[in-house]
């Protein structure tokens, strides 16, 4: 295991994070944790190495800090440095605040959290936060021994992140990144401003998800042609530690098998390891997922709302997302979001209110319904 400095805070910590929110097949819905089989693979990334874990209060329906808890028994809490939020929806007043943290440090076994986070913040959240007093309440847990380091995970757009980020002393960041999310969220300008601050940066969804480790025909045989043979999840964590600025990669493991073959690759990557070559690689392979995109729709909303309430960007983003990554639709959280909420192409009556508002003129009308018919195919 390659261990790193976390920026301004000076201390060590292995490069591979161990996720906790995707034990026991919870990424495909289902909720029910096996704990046994949590705990010894919690125990068997420790051992090999890892000593970054990371929960929050509501993953697996709110039993994964318990299960956490449980595995950090019998010396392993000593071993580690804990990660966990606080969701601003659980929040409302300082009472709330303090007994949501109790809840966590309970469940957690635990006298203190080392990395406390306000859990997804926006530039909403974060004002919401700020007005029930969570930072002078961070400040004094920090001040109580209660938590160690004050942080924010992030999912929304640069501007937002870049305005949180120098709106207060953090001592760390959370942010999505990979190959392909390099002008996605906070992106890379994100990543190198948080580390010219010196704020460590732990990365979540570095093989987004897991759509990055099954690397589709036009991927494979781009890496098949590199002269040095790397498994895609090894291309893509190589990638992501190639990089000064990322202390922590993040990755939520429901194997054994996967935790060991992450044991092995975070034992071979450093900062600036990788040569001119491979990193063209990178570039040729994010631009063979690319070249799977269905529209050039680039989700500026300029055509909503929709007269007739057709999420027009949703449609379309998970039409590329499907394309981009080889799923299948029935996974994509974003389509099922647009057919429970009732917001599919069968609303859309042709009326071209969005085609006239469209700055990149894309052929809406047309789109909507190949898309929809795509995405919902058997
Ligand atoms: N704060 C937030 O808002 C937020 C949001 C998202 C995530 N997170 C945190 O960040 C952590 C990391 O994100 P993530 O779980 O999405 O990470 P990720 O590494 O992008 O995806 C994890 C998935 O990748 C696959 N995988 C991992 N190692 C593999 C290997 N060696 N070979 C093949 N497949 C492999 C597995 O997919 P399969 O299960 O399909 O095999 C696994 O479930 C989460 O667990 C969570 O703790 C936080």
């Amino acid at each position: 295991m390659k261990y790193r400095t976390m920026g301004k805070l000076g201390i060590q910590t292995s490069a591979f994070g161990l996720g906790c929110m995707r034990f026991n097949g919870a990424a495909s819905g289902d909720s029910v944790i096996d704990e046994q089989k949590a705990i010894s693979l919690i125990r068997k990334a420790i051992d090999g190495g890892v000593t970054y874990l990371d929960t929050a209060y509501v993953y697996l329906n709110k039993t994964s800090e318990t299960v956490l808890g449980k595995a950090l028994r019998d010396g392993y809490r000593d071993k580690v440095t804990i990660a966990t939020k606080m969701p601003f929806e659980a929040v409302y007043d300082r009472a709330s605040m303090e007994a949501l943290l109790k809840e966590e440090l309970e469940k957690l076994q635990t006298d203190h959290i080392d990395f406390y986070l306000m859990h997804g913040i926006n530039r909403e959240k974060w004002e919401g936060f700020k007005a029930i007093g969570a930072p002078a309440f961070f400040d004094d847990m920090k001040k109580a021994g209660r938590i160690r380091y004050k942080c924010f995970s992030f999912h929304g757009p640069y501007d937002q992140f870049e305005y949180i980020l120098n709106d207060w002393d953090w001592d760390m960041v959370q942010i999505q990144y990979n190959f392909m999310d390099i002008n996605n969220q906070a992106g890379t300008r994100g990543l190198e401003l948080a580390g010219g601050k010196g704020i460590p940066v732990v990365i979540m969804e570095g093989l987004l998800g897991g759509r990055l480790a099954k690397a589709p025909d036009n991927v494979q045989a781009l890496y098949d042609a590199f002269p040095v043979k790397r498994s895609a999840v090894e291309w893509a964590f190589r990638w992501l530690c190639n990089h000064p600025e990322v202390s922590v990669v993040l990755s939520g493991c429901n194997e054994k098998e996967q935790i060991e073959e992450n044991l092995r690759i975070f034992d071979t990557v450093a900062p600036g390891i990788m040569g001119a070559e491979e990193l063209k690689l990178m570039d040729d392979v994010r631009a063979a997922y690319l070249s799977r995109t269905k529209i050039g729709c680039t989700g500026c909303r300029y055509c909503m709302p929709c007269p007739n309430g057709v999420n027009i960007p949703g449609v379309f983003s998970a039409w590329n997302q499907v394309s981009l990554y080889n799923t299948d639709p029935k996974t994509d959280w974003g389509f099922s979001q647009i057919k429970r909420n009732d917001h599919g192409a069968d609303k859309c009556i042709a009326c071209g209110a969005c085609e006239a508002a469209c700055p990149q003129h894309l052929n809406i009308i047309d789109g909507l319904q190949r898309a929809w018919g795509e995405l919902n195919a058997d």
